[in-house]
């Protein structure tokens, strides 16, 4: 059966805490995970040269298959990952040579987990998502910031909220 909900991992290491946090949530969740180190994917460029990149294949795939989007980010100088930043800036794509695909992000899911042991966020740290998911029209639902392995209830509340949507 498809699967609603994909997790977009976004750490500097593919084996490192989030992607140990995003495989605690896959056993509260039947969801899919893509990696972004597999993919590359450049930074915005106004002209576009990067086209013929990973991220417009990877995005279609992502908007025709799922429901809801978890973007999963460990905190990096008190902000999203800079990989995760990178991918944000590229949805400037789908306002521009990819509009289409842009509007078939309206009323999906978008939800954000970040990851730091021994650590915690601030509420600003989710400003961005927050007016991210609005701006492209997306339903927020919600956040967690995850700084234990030990604390997989927490995952199961957040896993919750997704599945109930
Ligand atoms: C470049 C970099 C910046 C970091 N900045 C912060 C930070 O601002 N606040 C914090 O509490 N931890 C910070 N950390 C620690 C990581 O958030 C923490 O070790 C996290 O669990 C690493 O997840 P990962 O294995 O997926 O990279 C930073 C780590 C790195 C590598």
């Amino acid at each position: 059966m498809k699967k609603e909900t994909i997790i977009i991992l976004a750490s500097s290491r593919s084996n490192g805490d989030t992607s140990k946090v995003v495989n605690q949530l896959q056993q509260v969740v039947d969801c899919d995970v893509v990696d972004l180190n597999d993919y590359e994917i450049s930074y915005y460029d106004y002209g576009h040269a990067n086209k013929d990149d990973d991220f417009l294949p990877l995005m279609k795939r992502i908007i025709s298959d799922y429901q809801n989007i978890i973007f999963a980010t460990p905190v990096y100088w008190y902000t999203m990952s800079g990989i995760l930043k990178v991918f944000f800036d590229r949805i400037s794509d789908l306002l521009t040579i990819e509009k289409d695909l842009g509007r078939q992000l309206r009323g999906k899911g978008f939800g954000a987990l970040s990851c730091c042991m021994n650590g915690s966020v601030d509420e600003e740290f989710w400003h961005p998502f927050k007016k991210t998911a609005g701006y492209l029209g997306m339903n927020y639902i919600g956040n967690i910031h995850v700084d234990s392995l030990e604390n997989i209830d927490v995952l199961k509340d957040f896993g919750n909220k997704i599945t109930t949507l």
